[in-house]
């Protein structure tokens, strides 16, 4: 009976504890799986010595895609089952703004994914850059708009239509006409083309950002620019054209609302494989970029696990936002040496 008590515990504490995963170079490459990453996710989804699912979730800054089709494609690479219910990228909390904005201009991503995206957070009325250039090609003196690219927009009189608000949902394609046609926006009267606001503070509309990565790695031997980057530009330009700051919104790890909503995430899930509501108290955040995953955790108070698969090519630990948990070769090791100090 020592022996079930001592399970018991075990499987108390096994209850206690959760993992968040970052995917890009923890998990996967790219297309590419991380092989340790695959048996990681078996540990925890049973295959350990007390046969029992050890809460985690995906957090990750990845965008420009469905949540139900890159779970699929996810499910694929990884080998394991990733549930919509365990998974939040970059705009996955951006959902709730479908509340407040009617008219949204939806911005980067790959052909029309990102319409897609903000069709199933329920946002009712989507503008992407293309339908306005369909509407009128002089917004974007440079830009060659293919027969492809008409056939697919969805033209509108847009100086009778006032855009809510804007969201960069993913790094841009084209950020010479992204940006004009956010900086005319801007600095409208209340999102509507054709018009400039007479007060550049009061009558302009909002603009949100799923993430804020300024790198990001990629088959190149250099990180490219990421949606950061493309904000700094954007926020340079605005103010050299107007005068005045340009107030904004970012989402995505480091932010501390997607930590937040994270909670929210883990506890439901939670529910969903133990039957009990509750928050483990013990979190573990692994990830490979210190400027993201790891000061995010950390400032959320949550264990972090900092991997050198990724982003990090460091000494010891990072110098600026050190790991709390320690440097692990790989996110296997992480998630056993985690196991190890909690059951
Ligand atoms: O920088 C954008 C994205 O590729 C990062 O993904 O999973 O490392 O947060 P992840
Ligand atoms: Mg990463």
């Amino acid at each position: 009976s020592q022996i079930q008590d001592l399970s018991g515990e075990k499987v108390k504490s096994a209850k206690n504890m959760a993992f968040a995963f970052d995917i890009d170079g923890v998990l996967v490459h790219g297309d590419r799986l991380i092989p340790e990453g695959k048996r990681a996710l078996e540990i925890l989804n049973g295959d350990n010595e007390l046969g029992i699912k050890i809460p985690h979730i995906f957090l990750t800054n990845g965008s420009g895609k469905r949540e139900d089709a890159r779970c699929e494609q996810l499910s694929k690479i990884l080998g394991n089952p990733v549930s919509i219910d365990q998974f939040i990228q970059s705009h996955t909390p951006m959902r709730a703004l479908s509340e407040y904005y009617s008219t949204v201009l939806v911005v980067g991503g790959e052909g029309y994914k990102c319409r897609e995206v903000a069709e199933a957070y329920g946002f009712k009325d989507i503008v992407v850059p293309n339908d306005i250039i369909a509407w009128d090609p002089t917004i974007a003196p440079f830009r060659v708009f293919t027969d492809e690219e008409r056939a697919t927009s969805r033209p509108r009189d847009f100086s009778k239509i006032n855009i809510d608000a804007i969201m960069v949902f993913s790094d841009s394609r084209d950020y010479a006409t992204d940006m004009q046609i956010i900086v005319d926006l801007l600095k409208s009267e209340n999102g509507r083309f054709g018009t400039v606001a007479k007060d550049p503070v009061s009558q302009r509309i909002p603009i949100y950002f799923s993430q804020g990565d300024l790198l990001c790695p990629s088959e190149h031997p250099f990180p490219r620019m990421s949606q950061g980057a493309f904000r700094i530009g954007l926020e340079a330009m605005y103010k050299a054209l107007t005068g005045v700051d340009l107030e904004r919104v970012v989402y995505g790890k480091p932010e501390l609302a997607t930590y937040k909503y994270a909670d929210e995430v883990i506890t439901s899930w939670m529910e969903q494989i133990h039957n009990e509501e509750k928050l483990p108290e013990n979190i573990y955040m692994v990830g490979d970029n210190p400027a993201s995953d790891i000061i995010g955790g950390n400032m959320y108070g949550w264990n972090t696990c900092l991997v050198r698969t990724g982003v990090f090519q460091g000494g010891d630990n990072d110098e600026n936002n050190p790991a709390s948990f320690g440097v692990f070769v790989n996110v296997l090791e992480a998630v056993k040496t985690a196991m190890r100090k909690e059951l």
